[in-house]
This record gives C-alpha cells, structure tokens and sequence, in this order.
C-alpha cells in the first residue's frame, strides 16, 4: 500500500498543494525551502504526531487551521483526512478515514512509516527523553495496545503527581497512594514487558543491518535499562507488576519530597552500546548515523514482520552524508516499499532509485515535477 496523493492547506510553509506521488518519489531544493515539511505532513497522517514540534506550531502563520489529505489505493482506496484547528478551544483535531470521523488512533491501524534524517542525532543521543518517545511511537506503530496503554499510564502517573504534591500540603493522606501505585504499576509494567520484547526483536537485526551501512563488523547493542527489573528472564508483564509496586514503596519519600514520581517507565532509558561500550562517550559522528541508520532499517524490518505492512520509508537528506558505496548499499535495502526522499543533490541519487522516481523540484515551498 502506498500513498499516491497528498494535498495540503495551511500546513508549514503550504498555503495549498496537490501532488501526485510516486512509489519512489525525489524531492530536490536548498535548505529551508520546504523538503522536511512534505515528509512531515506524510509522518502526521500515518502516525498522528510529528517527529518534531507541536501541531499548533504546523499551521501557517497568521492562519488558524490545516488540512491534510491523503489518497491512497492499494489494496483497497483510502482517504484520510486530518485537520487541525488552533483556535478551537486549546486545539482541535479531527481525523477522517474514508469521510468518517475516527480518533487519530486509528491512524495507526492504516499506513506504517519510518523517518530518517541525519539532523535527528543529536537530540537522539543527547536526550534520553527523545529516545523514550522515538521508541514509544515505534512501539506504538506495531502495537497499538501500547498506544492506549501509554495514554493510560500517563493519566494515572498526572494523578499520583497531583496527589504527591497535596500530601505535601497536607491536603490528602499518604494512604491515598495505593490505589494510585496499583493502577500505575498495572500499566507501567505492560509498557515495560512490551519495550523488552521489541528491543530483543531489534537486536536480533541490529548487528547486520549496522554492517550494511557502516561494514563495521562490531557488535551494536540496543539496551533497555528500566528501573524495574524482573528476576524471570521471560519479561512478562507480571514479573513487572509486583517489582513496580515495590520500587514505588521503597521510594516513596523521595517522591514526597520530589512531589513527583521519580521512577517507572516514564524514566527509563533506551541507550546503545557498541563493541561492549556506551555510544554516548566515544562514538563518531559517522558511527551514530549508522547507528540510527541501521535501527531504523531494522525497525522496518520488524513493522514489515509483525504488521505484514511495508512501511514508507521517508528519507530526509540521507544520502548526502554517505560515500557512494553506501549510497548504493542503502539503496538496495529498498524492496518495493514507498520511498520519498528529500536531497539537495540529484548526484547523491543512485542512479537507478533516480530512474525509478518521480522527482520533483522544491522551492519556495511550490512543488513542480521535473521531466
Ligand atoms: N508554521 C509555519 N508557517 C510558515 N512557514 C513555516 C512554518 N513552519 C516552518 N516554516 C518554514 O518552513 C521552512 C523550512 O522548511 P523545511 O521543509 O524544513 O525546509 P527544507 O527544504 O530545508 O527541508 C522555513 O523557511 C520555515 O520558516
Ligand atoms: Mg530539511
């Protein structure tokens, strides 16, 4: 399935466009003239957030709302539509599939997506609270049970914060705090047995897919480190549960006195080691973009597997960092799957995604084809 039509209104740097899209599609233009921003109304549709920034930040200035829509039609036609509108009340959504309202949820049972852009290092491997929720919507893409489990859990924890901070004003007693610890224990533990299950499926391709782009042999590692453990090696969610309830218990004085709730998956961090060591220390720049670059080819990998879906591979100015044989090792990982591409140079285009593409040039955010 892939996706043959986008039209925007008010979206970014659009005022209006149509474009027809190609199962490999090249957009070529200088900076800031309105690349990414196709690939994020595509990430948006798919996922229902960005990779960057919040939707009231996605409407053009001056204006108050933006549409988005999407065709596509194989196996069966599929429009979705996705409005956002910043002066209803603190921002309103609507999601259409096939002119019926849904909740953007279910944009997740529709096209799967992966993102890449070299620009995404740093905040990826400076901060453990962008790999948090990078993983979260990769999770989300495969299970959307996780999806609806985060949103549960991020409630309860608003409410077991809200209560630390009244026992701190003596306004609720202390007891109060079981019934919170329960409900967040029984949620957080499923989020934490799920991101084990991922990361072990992640590492089973890691190491190839780091070779194929980098061909360094040395071991790449994900690592889920949570704060609860289970004793089990099986990581069912119930291991968690009751190792949750007892790091809640055991740190509960410093919740009181953080008036917030200091550990649980809300904390925890995903890192990657490689030859045995944390990235975070020595790694290259060279080496962190085959890092992210071979997670997210095995990220597709799994969401192929798992949801029987070819993900669209949005690549943002990749290939302008690799040498050529990279160029070319990259390029034959693509197998059939939608790839929209964005460069500012047809050269670092190998030459057959070039003839297979349809390209178009961007400037100014207007969009025309290139014969
Ligand atoms: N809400 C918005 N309204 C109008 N323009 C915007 C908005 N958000 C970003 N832009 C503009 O979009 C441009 C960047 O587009 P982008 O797609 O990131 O460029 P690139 O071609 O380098 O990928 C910038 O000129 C920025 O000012
Ligand atoms: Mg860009």
């Amino acid at each position: 399935m892939f996706i043959n039509y986008l039209k925007l209104q008010n979206f970014r740097s659009y005022k209006s466009l149509n474009i027809k899209l190609d199962v490999n599609t090249i957009f070529i233009g200088s900076n800031a003239q309105g690349k990414t921003n196709l690939l994020e109304a595509i990430f948006l549709m798919t996922v229902g957030k960005s990779f960057r920034g919040k939707e009231r930040d996605m409407v053009f200035w001056d204006k108050d709302f933006f549409r988005i829509e999407t065709k596509s039609e194989n196996p069966r036609p599929l429009k979705v539509e996705y409005i956002y509108e910043s002066g209803v009340g603190g921002g309103r959504k609507t999601v259409k599939i096939n002119g019926v309202k849904r909740a953007s949820s279910a944009l997740l049972d529709g096209l799967k997506c992966i993102f890449f852009s070299p620009d995404e290092i740093d905040m990826f491997f400076n901060f453990p609270a962008e790999r948090r929720r990078h993983f979260n919507i990769f999770i989300s893409q495969i299970n959307k049970e996780y999806a609806r489990e985060l949103i549960k859990y991020r409630k309860i924890l608003d409410q077991r914060n809200a209560l630390l901070r009244k026992i701190s004003e003596r306004k609720a007693s202390i007891d109060d705090l079981e019934l919170w610890d329960g409900k967040l224990a029984e949620h957080g533990s499923k989020i934490i047995s799920e991101r084990h299950k991922i990361a072990d499926e992640l590492n089973k391709t890691l190491v190839c897919d780091y070779k194929r782009v980098s061909k360094d042999k040395e071991q790449l590692a994900l690592i889920y480190n949570p704060a609860i453990s289970s004793k089990k090696s099986a990581k069912e969610n119930e291991d968690f549960w009751a190792a949750f309830l007892e790091i809640l218990l055991k740190s509960r004085e410093r919740d009181l006195a953080a008036k917030v709730t200091t550990s649980g998956p809300h904390r925890d961090n995903f890192s990657f080691q490689l030859k045995g060591r944390g990235v975070e220390t020595f790694a290259s720049r060279g080496e962190l973009r085959s890092i992210i670059l071979a997670l997210k080819l095995s990220e597709a990998n799994l969401l192929r597997e798992k949801t029987g879906e070819q993900p669209i591979l949005l690549l943002d100015d990749v290939f302008s960092e690799l040498d050529e044989d990279r160029r070319e090792h990259l390029t034959k990982t693509f197998n059939g799957q939608q790839t929209l591409v964005t460069t500012n140079d047809l050269d670092h285009i190998s030459v057959d995604l070039r003839k297979s593409s349809r390209i178009f040039k961007v400037e100014d955010s207007k969009v025309e084809e290139l014969k």
